[in-house]
């Protein structure tokens, strides 16, 4: 039997961290939304009792480094499985780009072998798995519009969005997350207002969901690569509505109101940064 599952990218609508916790992670408040841009996890059984990996991309690890590696590693575990499997990669979202993709691939992953191997998990179940794995993987179990708190654990589904026209471009460096972390000083530093963020999609008022974005770690990813600032004001005199830096980054995004729009600041960074991708907010 073969499983394919879809892993959507995501975009975060607002990131701040409250406070370092004793276990060293931040303590966060995020409103993270699924995008149009996915890969595809297939999964079936292999002959030999291993976990063998495929990916398109030459970019990803196909070994433990890879938390689709590490997803079968533990249900196999876990759920004593002693057959093998086989996994594929099909890569569309960019790498290490603040997207979640690796997040995506492993939750998609745990979705998939809780189908093959009939496990009958519940995605709470899965999200509570995933947190063993990364930060982001529980929210990727469950995707669309959320609310995030914790270290990355709780997560909370709230009132979708409308499926705005999204612009993403993701400059060539890219940017280790625990490093901008790191250098995150969050006493001195600007904090945007996450719950009035999340009050404003609640009222479905986007005026003012535009204005109350915000990212906490932006500022210390554009102290290393300004190119960032500058990607986020051309979207902005293109007509975005906003303009924001995804998780730790580098990519940022930008909404439009409607393809028309969308498609004049795709075509304008397009000459700026080679890589580009017009795609909408996925919304059920
Ligand atoms: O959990 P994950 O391995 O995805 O996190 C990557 C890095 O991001 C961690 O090593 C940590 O430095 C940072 N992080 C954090 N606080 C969080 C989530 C991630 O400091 N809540």
């Amino acid at each position: 039997m073969e499983i394919i599952e879809k892993a959507p990218a995501k975009i975060n609508l607002g990131v701040d961290a409250l406070y370092q916790r004793d276990d060293g992670y931040y303590e966060l408040e995020m409103v993270m939304i699924s995008v149009d841009l996915s890969d595809h996890i297939t999964v079936c059984d292999f002959p030999e009792p291993k976990i063998q990996l495929k990916t398109n991309s030459g970019f990803l690890p196909l070994d433990r480094k890879n938390l689709v590696y590490r997803a079968a590693e533990l249900l196999m575990e876990r759920f004593a499985v002693s057959t093998g499997v086989a996994v594929e990669i099909d890569k569309r979202i960019p790498v290490a780009a603040g997207l979640a993709g690796g997040s995506s691939d492993c939750a998609a992953t745990l979705r998939a072998l809780n189908k093959l191997w009939q496990l009958g998990l519940t995605l709470e179940e899965l999200a509570s798995l995933g947190a063993e794995i990364g930060s982001d993987v529980p929210y990727c179990i469950y995707g669309n519009t959320a609310f995030v708190s914790g270290r990355g654990e709780f997560v909370e589904k709230i009132t979708n969005i409308k499926p705005f026209w999204t612009v993403l471009a993701k400059p060539p460096k890219s940017m280790p997350t625990a490093s901008v972390f790191q250098a995150l000083d969050i006493d001195h530093i600007s904090h945007p207002n996450i719950h009035a963020l999340r009050e404003a999609i609640d009222k479905q008022d986007f005026e003012q969901m535009f204005k109350k974005m915000g990212n906490v770690l932006e500022s210390v990813t554009i102290e290393r690569m300004p190119e960032i600032q500058k990607i986020k004001n051309i979207m902005l005199s293109l007509g975005a509505k906003a303009a924001l830096m995804s998780g730790s980054g580098s990519t940022v995004f930008g909404i439009c109101e409607n393809q028309t729009q969308a498609k004049h600041v795709f075509n304008g960074i397009k000459g700026f940064n080679s890589e580009v991708y017009l795609t909408r907010l996925l919304v059920n």
